[in-house]
């Protein structure tokens, strides 16, 4: 088998218009699946440099998942059934897999392919060679492909019973974005290739199986040997990272017709109130910028060890249970979620260099979610803290990182993930509509999503469509925009404006008062303070603080920590934030919560940060980090570990 290159897909831009049409309507396609729906208008083939496809020879259009979860192997295994299309005569189809143990590839009459896997690159894997007779014009060809996952499967966390809250039954999650959907499914990985999917999932009995799709069989079916199988279905063709699965002992709690609540059973009761709100959520977004295209809206609340904090699977957002702070002080991460069933679900990067579609449109469609159910003084507040993390980001990334148009070749597209892509997004958004003023903006976004559904985009696909429907030829307004600043140049132009709060004026007199002038720590006002606030007057630092430096003396940070109780903060985020202040300064009592709060979750947004500080903090720092991630490690999700393991190493044995 020939050795593949990234730079096999290079320059093809080629227009295939109706190739889900194509796959309907072939008589081979499985009957009870529904036509796919549409793309609003012809898909353009994007060179991904993290996939080996070659869509514009043959593209997947369909995958079907026969598969059967063995606890105790820690393995997947089954067939994947690809429906194939691409130009008459294609004799090789290509897909992406890592660390896959592929047993066999075989036509709908069940005869061998000859395939080959290619060697193995760093985060991208290998690509999966299938060698097939000559397509014809128009055909669907099915290819069966028998595999087995291995337990270490990037994609896929197995979780003992004592992960799980109910400590008696195993827990099974699969996390695919980026590119880790390849360490599961043998398919075409990139977000550009949309695949309708279906699946059927047997597990042992005791547990239950849910996915990013329609449950065609709620109860399950007997599959023999104490085993039950379910099945799914998705019609909207999606990007293989959004094809999602959970399997454990979960329960479900309706908030309203179409929206409710997945967790385990002990959890039921709090995920559910915590996160009544998301009904009112998906009215609003609809209000705002078009009818929810996915059906249901349902949230899979997990263990605590998955890696995010959440995951926009359609249907079914995966989201961590430490947004569960029992006030629904932290559910903006549930109107982030919802707002990718637009931005990244319907209209998605065609590439990970193009991720700031993803996500800073979906920061700035989630403010606007929160404004419009929490009010404006709500929403300023999360702007706010969102401008002082960029900040921050900005300050300490490479400048060519700060740029929205990401260049992310031969790097893990997980780099991308910074508030670059979040925050400088969605201020760049804001600039727009403050330009444009609001009623315009909002017309022209609805528009957007209308006129990409289902396609990929490219920051270049997004520039002219702004231009053709917002601009429209208008030199003052393009020149007042500074679009090209925005996304090629590093940082932030010149016609970004921080946005400010009067809720956080008392908030900074305070932390002022409190760690410049030595004032008791406001418990008054604390106990007054949402949390925004908190994190807000948590946040504080010393202008010019250098790094390293401390600025607190251990007199402040004991009256900080008793008045206001910070080493038993329930709320993830305001424990964070100290446990952030007391590492950062080697004080012995936030060590302690710490270990606490490190082996009570594993979210990389809390966990990495939090052994970097005391990473850098000598001796001391690294005997406790070293010691804590030797008994949190195993505990932790593979994303998680794969970030820690490069700033605290891998503990022996
Ligand atoms: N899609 C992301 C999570 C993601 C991004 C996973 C890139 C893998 C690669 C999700 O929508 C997200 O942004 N989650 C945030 C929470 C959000 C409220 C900012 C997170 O997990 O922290
Ligand atoms: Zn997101």
């Amino acid at each position: 088998m020939p050795v593949r290159s990234l730079l096999l897909a290079g320059a093809c831009a080629v227009a295939v218009s109706g190739c889900a049409q194509l796959s309907s309507m072939t008589p081979g396609a499985t009957p009870e699946v529904p036509p796919a729906t549409q793309p609003a208008r012809p898909v353009q083939w994007v060179r991904d440099v993290h996939s080996y496809a070659r869509p514009e020879i043959a593209h997947v259009t369909h995958v079907d998942l026969d598969l059967s979860a063995d606890f105790a192997a820690k393995s997947l295994s089954g067939t994947a059934t690809l429906d194939v299309v691409g130009q008459a005569g294609a004799t090789e189809l290509i897909l992406d897999v890592r660390d896959l143990d592929v047993r066999a590839v075989r036509d709908a009459q069940g005869a061998d392919l000859a395939f080959g896997i290619g060697p193995a690159q760093e985060f991208v894997g290998s690509a999966l060679t299938v060698d097939m007779p000559p397509l014809a014009a128009g055909e669907t060809r099915k290819v069966v492909i028998s595999y087995a996952t291995r337990p270490e499967a990037a994609a896929l966390q197995w979780l003992t019973p004592q992960q799980t809250a109910g400590g008696q039954k195993p827990y099974l999650f699969s996390q695919g974005q980026a590119i880790l959907t390849r360490t599961w499914i043998p398919t075409q990985d990139s977000p550009g290739i949309r695949q309708t999917w279906s699946a059927r999932i047997v597990v042992p009995s005791e547990l239950k199986a849910v996915m990013s799709a329609e449950m065609l069989t709620p109860d399950g079916e007997p599959a023999g040997d104490g085993r039950t199988a379910y099945r799914f279905r998705m019609t909207n063709p999606v990007p293989p990272y959004l094809i999602a699965l959970g399997v454990g002992d979960v329960a479900f709690e309706a908030i309203d017709e179409r929206t409710g609540v997945w967790t385990e059973p002990s959890r039921l009761h709090a995920a559910h109130d915590e996160l009544a709100p998301t009904a009112e959520m998906v009215d609003v977004a609809e209000a705002l910028y078009g009818p929810y295209r996915w059906g249901r809206y349902d949230l899979l609340v997990l263990p605590p060890s998955f890696p995010f904090g959440g995951m926009e699977n359609p249907r079914l957002t995966f989201a961590t249970p430490t947004i569960i702070a029992g006030d629904r002080s932290l559910v903006a991460l549930v109107a982030h979620e919802l707002a990718h069933s637009w931005s990244g679900n319907l209209v998605t990067n065609a590439t990970w260099d193009d991720f700031w579609l993803n996500e800073g449109f979906t920061v700035y469609f989630e403010n606007r979610i929160m404004e419009a159910v929490y009010g404006p003084e709500r929403a300023m507040m999360e702007q706010v803290l969102g401008w002082q993390s960029l900040e921050a980001t900005i300050a300490d990334l490479p400048p060519a990182d700060t740029r929205l148009k990401l260049e992310l070749e031969g790097r893990d597209p997980d780099e991308g993930m910074t508030d670059v892509a979040y925050e400088k997004g969605a201020f760049f958004l804001r600039t727009i509509e403050r330009v444009v003023g609001r009623e315009r903006f909002d017309a022209w976004l609805k528009g957007y999503f209308e006129r990409n559904a289902f396609v990929p985009m490219t920051t270049e696909m997004f520039l002219e469509d702004i231009r053709a429907h917002l601009i429209k030829g208008d030199q003052q307004l393009e020149a007042q925009l500074m679009m090209d600043a925005w996304i090629y140049q590093p940082g932030l132009p010149s016609n970004a404006i921080a946005p400010t709060s009067d809720a956080f004026v008392p908030v900074d007199a305070a932390a002022k008062a409190t760690f410049v002038d030595g004032a008791p720590p406001p418990r008054a006002l604390w106990d007054g303070w949402n949390t925004q606030q908190r994190q807000r007057f948590l946040a504080w630092r010393p202008e010019g603080l250098q790094a390293g430096a401390d600025w607190l003396t251990a007199a402040q940070l004991a009256a900080l920590d008793e008045a206001l109780d910070l080493s038993e903060e329930g709320n993830a985020e305001v424990r964070f934030a100290w446990l952030q202040i007391g590492l950062a300064h080697r004080y012995e009592p936030a060590a302690v919560s710490a270990e606490q709060f490190l082996l009570s979750m594993g979210r990389r947004k809390f966990v990495l940060p939090l052994f970097t500080t005391m990473w850098a903090e000598g001796d001391w720092g690294r005997a406790l980090a070293t010691r804590i991630y030797a008994k949190a490690r195993p505990l932790y999700h593979p994303i998680t570990t794969g970030s820690v393991d490069a700033v605290v190493g891998r503990p022996a044995g």
